[in-house]
């Protein structure tokens, strides 16, 4: 059966780790795949992770299963975490989570759900968008369509467009909205752009799903969440997708979380029921770890200032990296405007370079971006910001 297999290309982003991993040149650089690394080069474990390991190591009884949706104060801290205290979604009980393995896991469980209980539903997705998205919709059997959202010209939001796309959105269709920190552009819309955006969704009965992967990366972890708690009117309907791979640095304990706001409590314990009917068959219960760690710190009076600041300190870096690399750029002679970048969220930075110019730097270089141009800003440091500055100037 396996003789006649043909190999499936790399992925567009994971593939090129391997790539670089593989790479024997000693000077390579590796800016494609998100992730956060400090002032050294290094993806730390956080400070307030490893106290939080220290005494679930300490306390820990069991590795009993957890239930298929995780336990109650996972599901409390995430709520807390998207909406803060005492929100109306929250204290109606009209709000549910379930712990899923990462984002992608929050995603692929929001795609099986609609997949089976909103049968007619196709899914919206930005465009461009991070290139999984589509993959893990069309694994689920949903059809896609793509809105407008970034206008290369002006590097800026596609706004006019996007509206006038969404507008084409069916009721009950799913419509996905990059919470914030937009991956790949680093654009994001702003409060009243939102606020038209979810008003023309209401108005049309789709259901948004946000998308919430880099919360605290962009203006902070209440600022940054401020659009989506405007957007939880009482009775409105949404999904939420989260993340806690960047802003609790927890890439390799897949933890996240799938969040549904429905329109009271009794719609929103029966969307839990399915959701973990399709989780049971996908993965049955979610890895525990993760999840314990994330609760540990949300609900600890000391921990959680310590990770807000150990969030704002990942944020200030990846700020100050925007600047350094601009005026590293202006400085190796680089004519054109890239003042553009300054003023993106974020980890990512849409740079405009050509896939061309992506293989060159690759090929004679040794820095390794994503095919779409897009650049991890969280992985430059003062140590490799004129290797790959002289890198990108030489190619354009
Ligand atoms: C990225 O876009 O690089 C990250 O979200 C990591 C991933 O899984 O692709």
């Amino acid at each position: 059966m396996f003789e006649s297999v043909a190999t499936a290309p790399p992925d567009s982003i994971l593939g090129l780790t391997e790539a670089f991993l593989a790479d024997p040149n000693p000077r390579k650089i590796n800016l494609s795949v998100g992730v956060y690394k400090d002032e050294h080069g290094k993806t730390p474990v956080l400070a307030t992770v490893k106290a939080a390991e220290q005494r679930l190591l300490a306390t820990e009884t069991s590795k009993n299963y957890v239930p298929i949706d995780g336990t109650p104060a996972y599901a409390a801290a995430v709520q807390e975490l998207i909406f803060g205290p005492g929100h109306e979604a929250v204290a109606t009980k009209r709000c549910v989570t379930a712990h899923t393995p990462g984002g992608t896991g929050a995603l692929r469980v929001a795609a099986d759900y609609v997949a089976k209980l909103h049968k007619l539903a196709v899914v919206w997705l930005p465009e461009p968008t991070w290139p999984n998205h589509r993959q893990v919709f069309e694994a689920a059997g949903i059809p896609v369509k793509t809105y407008p959202y970034f206008n290369p010209a002006a590097n800026s939001l596609a706004f006019a467009d996007l509206l006038a796309a969404l507008g084409e959105v069916e009721e009950g269709d799913l419509v996905l909205l990059p919470g914030c920190c937009h991956n790949p552009t680093g654009i994001d819309p702003t409060a009243p752009q939102w606020q038209a955006i979810a008003e023309l969704l209401a108005e049309k009965a789709a259901l948004p799903l946000v998308d919430f992967a880099y919360q605290g990366l962009g203006d902070g972890l209440r600022q940054d969440a401020a659009w989506v708690q405007a957007m939880v009117q009482p009775g409105r309907e949404l999904l939420i997708a989260s993340s806690f791979s960047k802003n609790f640095g927890l890439y390799n304990e897949r933890v996240g979380a799938l969040t549904v706001v429905a329109s009271g409590p009794e719609p929103a314990a029966a969307v839990l029921s399915q959701i973990k009917a399709c989780i049971r068959v996908l993965y049955s219960n979610p890895p525990a770890h993760g999840g314990a760690i994330v609760t540990a710190i949300l609900g600890d009076p000391v921990l959680r200032p310590q990770w807000e600041a150990e969030v704002a300190a990942m944020r200030t870096r990846i700020q100050d990296m925007r600047h350094l690399f601009v005026a590293t750029l202006a400085a190796k002679g680089v004519k054109s405007d890239h003042s553009f970048i300054e003023r993106q969220k974020g980890m990512f930075s849409f740079s405009g370079l050509t896939k061309e110019q992506v293989e060159q730097l690759r090929r004679d270089y040794a820095l390794y971006i994503v095919g779409s141009g897009r650049i991890n800003v969280a992985g430059m440091t003062r140590q490799n910001m004129d290797a790959l500055c002289t890198a990108i100037a030489a190619v354009m």
